[in-house]
């Protein structure tokens, strides 16, 4: 069995339902404070928090668990700046929880989700895994802190793990039955299509004055099933060479926000509205990921990289579920 924690959230819920769909045994732990129990498309779930040790050790003793997919975490970069014990105690102590109850179970196969917020500012483009890591918030520094502390439980434990770091995560299912849901939403792609929809009145786009060809901020958006795809390569990798290891998971492509909308505009059929704000604090210019040794080790290929595919699933969902979840 595996058992994903945070399986009721954006991309939980879509690696919920890749396992299944490749005839896994699945057990899902999420609080549900940001998770949907609609987005939990089947398996075992259990209603519960990682801080809880009590909670933990009862799903490990009911079910025979051979691996963990853990994307149970706090993810909100603003958030984290204003409250940074929330993203240490949710982030760091809840892995810690999980990885000690692992351990005494004897469960040692880890997929653990990790961010490009690890690198800060980069030093190149396109970032490697070895390149310098310097977060600039409290929210990378506690995944790149998990990421230490999980080296350290290999070396004493022999736990494996393969940390995936994630550069801008977008999509949905492509038949749109799952997809993006957060409150508050912060992200490019579901903002965009949000004002496609009209529930809000415009794109305010963060600054048009970086050095970049357009001037905005470039990111690598990669598709949410070809991101959950790499999950399962990783715990095949864990399965066969029993070996630790780091990943960046990008398209290696960069988008400006002025192209995400563009292409938005194009899916939809219709212009979408869009003002020039200031920027906002913490944006690097431009974020795009390596994903060679990704390829090369986890054999991983995307089959959804395309902008156009990239939103135009994530259109499915957000056409067909205007308020997410809630109808
Ligand atoms: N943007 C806008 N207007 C908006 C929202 C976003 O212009 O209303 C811009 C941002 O400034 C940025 C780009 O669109 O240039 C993408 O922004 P997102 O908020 O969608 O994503 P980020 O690149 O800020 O965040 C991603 C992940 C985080 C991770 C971070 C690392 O979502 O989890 O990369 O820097 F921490």
């Amino acid at each position: 069995m595996i058992l994903v924690t945070g399986g009721a959230g954006y991309i939980g819920s879509h690696m919920v339902w890749l396992l299944l769909e490749k005839g896994y045994d699945v057990v899902v732990v999420d609080n549900l404070e940001k998770g949907h129990r609609k987005a939990v498309l089947g398996g075992k779930f259990y209603s519960g928090d990682l801080k809880d040790k009590e909670f933990l050790e009862n799903v490990f003793a009911e079910n025979d668990i051979s691996a963990v997919i853990h994307f149970a975490a706090s993810s909100l970069v603003g958030e984290s700046v204003q409250n940074p014990i929330k993203y240490y105690y949710n982030n760091v102590y809840g892995t810690l929880n999980l990885v000690e109850t692992m351990i005494k179970h004897n469960v040692k196969k880890l997929v653990f989700s990790s961010t490009a917020a690890v690198y800060g500012e980069p030093e190149n483009i396109p970032i490697l895994e070895e390149d310098k890591t310097e977060p600039t918030n409290p929210y990378g520094e506690t995944k790149l802190a998990i990421e230490k502390m999980l080296k350290w439980m290999d070396v004493a434990y022999g736990l494996k793990f393969v940390s995936l770091r994630y550069f801008n995560v977008a999509g949905s299912h492509p038949d749109g039955i799952i997809g993006e849901d957060h409150n508050p939403e912060t992200h490019l792609i579901p903002i965009v299509l949000q004002t496609a929809l009209g529930i809000r009145e415009k794109v305010i786009v963060y600054g048009n004055d970086y050095n970049t060809k357009d001037g905005t901020c470039i990111r690598d958006y990669i598709h949410v099933v070809d991101l959950c795809d790499a999950h399962l390569k990783a715990m095949e990798y864990l399965e066969k060479y029993d070996k630790s290891g780091i990943f960046n998971l990008g398209n290696g492509m960069g988008f400006s926000v002025m192209e995400v909308i563009e292409k938005a505009s194009e899916v939809v059929g219709k212009k979408i509205p869009y003002e020039i704000g200031p920027r906002r604090a913490g944006d690097p210019s431009i974020l795009v990921a390596s994903s060679q040794k990704a390829q090369e080790l986890l054999g991983w290929q995307q089959k959804y990289n395309s902008l156009e595919t990239i939103i135009s699933t994530a259109w499915k969902w957000h056409s067909t579920h205007p308020h997410g979840y809630e109808e």
